[in-house]
């Protein structure tokens, strides 16, 4: 009985959102207007007006779908990043640009559970807003604006992204029942054209890749550095490289929980961050300072990581095994100890990145027909006042200007050396 109770406990509690069948059409179809009514309208699309309605959304916690902890950002960010991660280089399709995240396959995938509530939530701007402002855009945007009111760093952001009318530009990406109409060879271990490890899935398995690469039954394999190798395998397809890689999954995951009891999305439980919707370091830093061991979901099914350390302040947060990979391979944890000496360094590395994750793909009006903001607009990426603070600084880091004076400083004392002698001699020679 209880756990009938327990079962039913989050519909009784969230019911349904309104507007969920707008956000996610059961028709599978919507309608679209044509490129040049949309070129008109974008023009009037009033951006600055757009990002306040979308800041004030984000905190106007929704009975039918609580935010955690007062902010839809983590939701909205994570919308944003799975509309754009389709994206695969080998064939330029995906992305956000359609917004096929809307219709099957995509909306069906495992990985976009409850996504459909997060695009229930923003209906009442769309519906604003109306053909100026495309799903694409809508969503691309929600997760901009989101980093944004976290205090997180952020480019100015572009519009044009066109809807389509239906999912059937994604057919290719395949529903997870017959993967086997795909390219994907092995389910769990995909390969090129594909851009995922597995159909259903928008990158790498979380819990690390299978333990035997041909069998999707073997089980995953909850090692960071074999999960590294797939990370760098799978983002690379998408055209990221390890900085723009490391810096999205450190920038994403400084923000929002996973969802594994109570609501369930993922099955992994817990927030990263003892300030899940306040850009900090301290996804990285956390990774740093503690040791983390293994324990499972709650439901008992999967691996994820605690702090070893049951006092740390930490205690309550969690890693994935896919997140622990970022220190647990060579470039990836370069890459981490700079970020940690100078956050400046991130906050540029993410706004960049996760600029060209949602503006990859095709799906838009023609580059002059496009509106972006301005460059003012780039948010959060301020001097660092942390600057060299970690501990992991003191040998691998030194201050620039420092650097520079040192160097400067070696280069006379050098010169001075080598030419007093020569000086000297060409003096007396003359004498
Ligand atoms: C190796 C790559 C990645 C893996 C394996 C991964 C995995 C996950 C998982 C399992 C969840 C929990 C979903 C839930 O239960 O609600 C999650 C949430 C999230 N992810 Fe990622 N992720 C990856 C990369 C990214 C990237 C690149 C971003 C954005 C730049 C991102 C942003 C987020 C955010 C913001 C959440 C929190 C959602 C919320 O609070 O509702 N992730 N991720």
């Amino acid at each position: 009985m209880n756990s009938l109770i327990a079962a039913l406990l989050p519909i009784g509690v969230f019911g349904s959102c309104p507007f969920m069948d707008i956000g996610t059409p059961p028709s599978l179809k919507a309608e679209v207007i044509s490129d040049s009514d949309f070129k008109t309208a974008l023009e009037g699309l009033d951006i600055e007006a757009l990002e306040q309605d979308l800041r004030i959304l984000m905190t106007d916690s929704q009975t039918c779908w609580p935010a955690d902890d007062g902010h839809y950002g983590g939701f909205m960010i994570r919308l944003a990043w799975h509309c754009a991660g389709t994206f695969r280089t080998s064939d330029q399709k995906g992305g956000c640009g359609g917004a096929g995240i809307r219709f099957p396959p995509e909306s069906d995938w495992e990985d976009n559970g409850n996504l459909d509530k997060a695009r229930a939530l923003l209906v009442p701007i769309k519906q604003k807003y109306g053909d100026a402002l495309s799903w694409g855009d809508l969503i691309s945007f929600a997760g901009t604006v989101a980093i944004r009111d976290m205090g997180g760093p952020t480019n100015p952001h572009c519009f044009g992204r066109v809807d389509d009318a239906d999912g059937n530009k994604s057919d290719i990406f395949g529903v997870t029942d017959s993967w086997q109409d795909t390219d994907c060879v092995v389910q769990g271990n995909c390969q090129e054209p594909m851009g995922a490890v597995k159909v259903g899935l928008i990158y790498v398995n979380p819990e690390g890749p299978l333990n035997d690469p041909n069998d999707l039954n073997s089980g995953q394999n909850p090692d960071p550095e074999k999960s590294a190798v797939e990370i760098r395998e799978v983002f690379g397809r998408m055209g990221m490289n390890d900085s723009e890689t490391a810096s999205l999954i450190a920038g994403g995951h400084a923000f929002g929980k996973c969802h594994g009891a109570g609501v369930m999305t993922s099955g992994f439980e817990g927030p990263w961050t003892t300030t899940p919707s306040q850009w900090t370091n301290q996804f990285l830093t956390g990774m740093l300072d503690e040791e983390w061991e293994q324990v499972a979901t709650p439901s008992g099914s999967a691996v994820q990581w605690q702090t070893k350390d049951r006092t740390s302040i930490l205690a309550g947060t969690m890693r994935l095994t896919a997140d622990l990979a970022l220190v647990n391979d060579d470039a990836y944890l370069a890459l981490a100890k700079h970020w940690v000496c100078d956050q400046q360094k991130l906050d540029i590395a993410f706004a960049a990145s996760w600029k060209k994750l949602v503006e990859s793909g095709g799906g838009w009006l023609p580059v002059e027909d496009r509106r972006c903001e301005p460059e003012s607009k780039a948010t959060g990426q301020q001097t660092d006042p942390q600057k060299n603070f970690h501990s992991v600084c003191a040998t691998t880091t030194t201050d620039d200007s420092q650097e520079a004076s040192t160097a400067t400083k070696f280069c006379l004392s050098f010169l001075a050396v080598v030419l007093t002698p020569f000086s000297l001699g060409v003096h007396s020679w003359l004498a």
